[in-house]
C-alpha cells in the first residue's frame, strides 16, 4: 500500500425526465434552454456504480467503462478539475492523480439514459474523494459530464432549474421516493438496430432550425413545470400522466421539426403509443403515461395497482419467437387476465402481435439519490489495490 491512497466506489441512480431537456444556451457549461423534471429509478434494478481512486503511483488521470479504457472527454477533464479546484481533504491530495473505472449494470447501448447516471456517479464519487458532500453543488458538477445527470443526484422527482450560469443551473429535490409510493415504471427495451443522433448534436440541430424548439422553451415548459410540480404533489395521476405524454409528444414533434429531421421513435414506439392512449381511452382515466427520450425504448409510468395488466398486454401483443419476454426487476406473480372489452378495442385498432419487436422489460419503481458502497470494482486499473 503507497503512502497516499484513497479509494472511493458508489452507485448512481437513472432518471427519466417527464418534462424533457432539450437544447443548450450554453454548450461549454451545458446550460439548459429550459427547466426540466425527471423522476429517479431505483437503483436496485438500474444503476452506475463507479470507484475512485486517488494516489501518489497515478501517472495520469485515466478513465475506464465496462473494462474499456476511454480518453478523457473535456466535459469529463473539465468536472475533475472542477472538483480538485472545490476540493477541502488538504493541498497534497489534489496534486494526485485519479483514476475511475464505471460499471453500468444495464446495456449501454440501449439508450437508456447512461450517461446520466453515469456522470451522477462519477461526480458523487469523485465529490466524496475530494470532501464534497452538498448534492446541489455535486449536480451542478455532474451537469457539466452531461446536462441530464444533474437530475440523478437527488432521489424522487426533481427538478432541474435552468439557472443563468454554472452558479444557478443547479437540480433540485420536488419530493422524495416515499411521497409517492404507488408509482411505477416500466421500461420497454426495443429491438433497434438504426443508430441514433447522439442527443448532443440532436439539440444543437434543434436550437439551430426549430422555432417549435424555441416556442416550447419560452411559451410552454415554464407553465408546464408548474403543473407538473403541482400534480406530483397532489398525487394527481391524471394530470401527471397528461403532462408526460403531452411532452414527450412535443419533443419528439420538435425533432421532426428540425432540419435534417430526427427520428427517434420507430414503429415499435409508436404501437406502444397507441396501445397506450387505447388503454387510457378505454378505462376513461389515464393508466398509463409513456415517455420516450433520445431513442425508441419506451419508458411507461403507471400505478402499482396498473403494473400486471399492462404487462399481460406487453407479453399478448410483444411475442419472442424463441422463448419468454424477460421482465427483469421487480417481479409481479399475481398474474391477471385481460380486460375482454379492451383486448377487442386494441384489436380492432389494428394492433396486431410484434414477434421480436422488443428485448425484455425492466420493471422498477422510484428510489433515491447515490449512494456510497463498501464493495469496490475489483478492476487491475484502480491499483494499487
Ligand atoms: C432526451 O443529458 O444526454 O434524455 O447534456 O448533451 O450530455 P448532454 O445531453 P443528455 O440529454 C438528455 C436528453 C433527454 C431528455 C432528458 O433527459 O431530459
Amino acid at each position: 500500500m503507497p503512502s497516499h491512497y484513497k479509494l472511493v466506489t458508489a452507485k448512481a441512480p437513472v432518471n427519466i425526465a417527464v418534462i424533457k431537456y432539450w437544447g443548450k444556451a450554453n454548450e461549454l457549461l451545458k446550460l439548459p434552454i429550459n427547466d426540466s423534471l425527471s423522476g429517479t429509478l431505483g437503483i436496485d434494478e438500474m444503476c452506475a456504480t463507479t470507484s475512485v481512486a486517488i494516489s501518489d503511483q497515478f501517472q495520469d488521470d485515466e478513465l475506464w467503462l465496462n473494462g474499456q479504457k476511454q480518453s478523457l472527454t473535456s466535459h469529463v477533464q473539465m468536472l475533475i478539475g472542477a472538483i480538485r479546484n472545490r476540493s477541502s481533504i488538504g493541498d497534497e491530495y489534489t496534486k494526485y492523480k485519479v483514476h475511475i473505472a464505471s460499471y453500468n449494470n444495464f446495456p449501454t447501448a440501449a439508450g437508456l439514459a447512461s450517461s446520466a447516471a453515469g456522470y451522477a456517479c462519477l461526480a458523487f464519487a469523485l465529490g466524496r474523494t475530494f470532501g464534497l458532500q452538498d448534492p446541489v453543488e455535486l449536480s451542478k458538477l455532474a451537469r457539466m459530464g452531461s446536462g441530464s445527470a444533474c437530475r440523478s443526484l437527488f432521489g424522487g422527482f426533481v427538478q432541474w432549474v435552468r439557472g443563468t450560469d454554472h452558479e444557478t443551473s443547479k437540480a433540485i429535490q420536488i419530493v422524495d421516493h416515499e411521497h409517492w409510493p404507488e408509482i411505477r415504471v416500466v421500461i420497454i427495451v426495443v429491438n433497434d438496430r438504426q443508430k441514433d443522433v447522439p442527443s448532443g448534436e440532436g439539440m444543437r440541430r434543434s436550437v439551430e432550425t426549430s422555432n417549435l424548439l424555441k416556442y416550447r422553451a419560452e411559451s410552454v415548459v415554464p407553465n408546464r413545470i408548474s403543473e407538473m410540480k403541482k400534480a406530483i404533489l397532489d398525487k394527481n395521476f391524471e394530470t401527471f400522466a397528461q403532462l408526460t405524454m403531452q411532452d414527450s409528444n412535443q419533443f419528439h414533434a420538435i425533432c421532426l421539426d428540425s432540419e435534417p429531421p430526427i427520428f427517434y421513435l420507430n414503429e415499435t414506439s409508436r404501437q406502444i403509443i397507441k396501445i397506450c392512449s387505447i388503454i387510457n381511452a378505454h378505462y376513461d382515466k389515464k393508466m398509463v403515461a409513456y415517455t420516450f427520450d433520445a431513442g425508441p425504448n419506451a419508458c411507461i409510468y403507471l400505478l402499482e395497482s396498473y403494473v400486471p395488466e399492462l404487462l399481460e398486454l406487453i407479453r399478448k401483443f410483444f411475442i419472442l419467437t424463441q422463448g419468454e419476454l424477460e421482465i427483469k426487476g421487480i417481479q409481479y406473480d399475481n398474474k391477471t387476465d385481460i380486460d375482454e372489452q379492451l383486448l377487442c378495442k386494441l384489436k380492432n385498432a389494428g394492433i396486431l402481435q410484434m414477434p421480436d419487436a422488443i428485448s425484455y422489460l425492466i420493471s422498477t419503481k422510484l428510489g433515491g439519490g447515490p449512494v456510497l458502497v463498501d464493495t469496490h470494482l475489483s478492476d487491475a486499473t484502480l491499483k494499487p489495490l
